[in-house]
């Protein structure tokens, strides 16, 4: 008797309490709400997908292991992180493996070393540095299951001829390790611009090395996967004879059925450049705008001249110089993020977070005793699931995204859109919290949404400590992307914690969100 109403009342409150249960605030959130608004910007979003958006490919989301160390990122901390990114994309992630170390290379295929260091005081980080590879060193392909490579033909050779049997034993060794079908691209040469005499010599060895490569491989006479130039950062100016236009007038068309990418290579500061601060170089749209300039010619040429050949940065990175905080904390994410959605918005197709164990941009630092402490997850890691996040994985509508110019330097906005449908608005804060003292905010406010919006959610990319945020495994000041994080120490790469967004209420075609100084969100409209 007793026990029968004990279990009816239980029954009787299992309803009711369901009514009562609060939804666990969400911690950025929560940051977000004590920042104070300073200024209010105002994005009007258009009805339909104007008619400027740049195509924006599956695959953008892109990295690349500077070719000689492909060994050291061959393991299961490096294959965790790459699956992370993977598995937010809608189609296999390409990793380029490629760079200065990716011509200065030979093999032999009885040596035991997958990699030899030899004949040079450089050993084995500089930039002269040359290596020889054993046949163990294409086993590191291996390792990332279902993605597919950019990977290089080896061309720089005293001779000044193109070494057939080098290209040769690269290119077949790839095949050999992964098939045909995961090679998605073959980069002829790398920054050729500094041991090519010139542009026809260049042609000429990109001639050759197609001619050996598509015979090896048999490729069929539509299969288009070659990627030229990798202009250095620092020389691309579009007017010399290795611009992009340069090259294609002195010979290049010839095999245009066969050529796939240009790529070139983007530092935001390198070379002579001034150094500046994180505010001046990094955290600044127009600091991105500026430089971004050199590089439209070639994208420009390519567009009207050779629509079927997309235009890549192959090699791209916040700095070459500065201190470790300047190249790789969050300044340098949030630099990466609006760097990369403004090339997206600009017809670039693809951008590659290059590294190579001795260079502090990195995304991470594979394993330890390497030039770099590690391993370590960077701070730029977390610019690439928030790109793909912004870029989607549906295959629903074509995905085309276009720059909002807020008229300042610290506030950056861009719309993707699906079709004809707008979907999500990434909206990056670029001032510069240093991580003590109150931290400020703008807020933007979002119109034009169509009636059938009747919701968003508010992804962000934040950290407690600002600009002095590394990282949990570099300084202990965690970044998180949606609520989420990217740690050696704590699980491998493997990612972990839950997904968290905030809910912002739509009315009467608005909504608005509060955004705090070196932060961005992305606003996922009904999603
Ligand atoms: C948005 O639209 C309103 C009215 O339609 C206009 O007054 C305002 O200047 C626009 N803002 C921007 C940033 O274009
Ligand atoms: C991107 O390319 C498309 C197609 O060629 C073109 O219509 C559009 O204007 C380009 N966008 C930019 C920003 O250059
Ligand atoms: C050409 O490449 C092969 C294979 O890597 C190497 O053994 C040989 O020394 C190279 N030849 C020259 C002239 O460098
Ligand atoms: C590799 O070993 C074989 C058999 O000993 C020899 O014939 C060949 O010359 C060697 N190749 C190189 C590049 O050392
Ligand atoms: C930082 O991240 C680590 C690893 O996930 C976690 O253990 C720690 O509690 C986080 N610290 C803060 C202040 O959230
Ligand atoms: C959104 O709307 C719902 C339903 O009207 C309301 O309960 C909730 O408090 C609103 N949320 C915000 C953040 O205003």
């Amino acid at each position: 008797m007793m026990q029968k109403k004990f279990l009816s009342l239980i029954v009787a409150a299992l309803p009711g309490a369901a009514r009562f249960q609060h939804p666990i605030p969400v911690p950025d959130e929560v940051a977000a709400q004590s920042a104070s608004v300073t200024a209010t910007h105002t994005i009007n979003l258009s009805a339909s997908r104007p008619s400027d958006a740049s195509a924006v490919p599956a695959d953008f989301v892109s990295v690349g292991f500077e070719s000689a160390f492909l060994p050291s990122y061959a393991n299961d901390f490096s294959a965790n992180l790459v699956a992370s990114l993977q598995k937010r994309m809608g189609v296999p992630i390409v990793i380029r493996v490629g760079g200065t170390s990716g011509d200065r290379l030979s093999i032999n295929p009885n040596q035991t070393e997958d990699t030899k260091c030899v004949g040079s005081n450089q050993c084995p980080d500089g930039s002269a540095a040359t290596f020889i590879l054993g046949p163990g060193y294409f086993d590191g392909f291996k390792k990332f299951s279902g993605a597919k490579f950019s990977i290089q033909a080896p061309i720089d050779d005293k001779s000044l001829a193109v070494n057939a049997t080098n290209v040769r034993l690269y290119v077949n060794g790839v095949e050999k390790a992964v098939g045909k079908e995961r090679i998605g691209t073959i980069q002829v040469g790398n920054e050729v611009q500094l041991y090519e005499p010139n542009a026809k010599a260049y042609v000429k060895d990109v001639k050759e090395a197609i001619r050996d490569v598509v015979k090896d491989l048999g490729l069929g006479d539509a299969d288009r996967r070659f990627q030229v130039l990798d202009t250095a950062s620092g020389v691309v100016k579009g007017g010399n004879q290795f611009g992009v236009k340069g090259i294609f007038t002195a010979g290049l068309q010839d095999v245009k059925g066969r050529i796939k990418y240009v790529g070139e290579h983007y530092y935001q500061v390198s070379g002579n450049m001034p150094t500046g601060t994180i505010q001046s170089s990094l955290l600044n749209h127009n600091a991105i705008t500026t430089r971004f300039k050199s590089y439209t010619p070639s994208i420009t040429y390519l567009r009207n001249n050779f629509p079927a050949i997309s235009y890549v940065f192959s090699e791209t990175g916040s700095a070459l110089k500065g201190s470790t905080k300047f190249q790789s904390y969050f300044g340098a994410a949030l630099w990466s993020v609006d760097f990369q959605l403004y090339a997206m918005s600009k017809n670039v197709s693809r951008v590659s977070g290059t590294q190579r164990p001795v260079a502090k941009h990195s995304l991470w630092i594979p394993r330890a005793r390497l030039s770099e402490p590690g391993p370590q997850v960077r701070a730029p890691f977390y610019a690439q699931p928030f790109v793909a996040g912004f870029i989607g994985k549906s295959a629903a509508g074509k995905r085309g995204v276009v720059n909002i110019d807020l008229r300042t330097p610290f506030v950056s906005a861009y719309a993707m859109f699906e079709g004809e449908v707008v979907k999500r608005v990434a909206i990056i804060g670029l001032r510069e919290y240093t991580g003590s003292g109150q931290r400020n905010a703008v807020q933007v406010k979002l119109k034009g949404l169509s009636d059938s919006v009747r919701s968003a959610r508010i992804g962000r990319l934040h950290a407690n400590a600002g600009t002095d945020a590394g990282g949990f495994d570099v300084n202990g000041k965690n970044i998180t992307w949606q609520g989420q994080q990217w740690s050696y120490k704590v699980d491998q790469g493997k990612g972990h914690g839950e997904m968290t967004r905030g809910s912002v209420n739509v009315t009467e075609g608005e909504l608005t969100v509060r955004l705090p100084d070196s932060e961005a969100v992305i606003v996922y409209l009904n999603d």
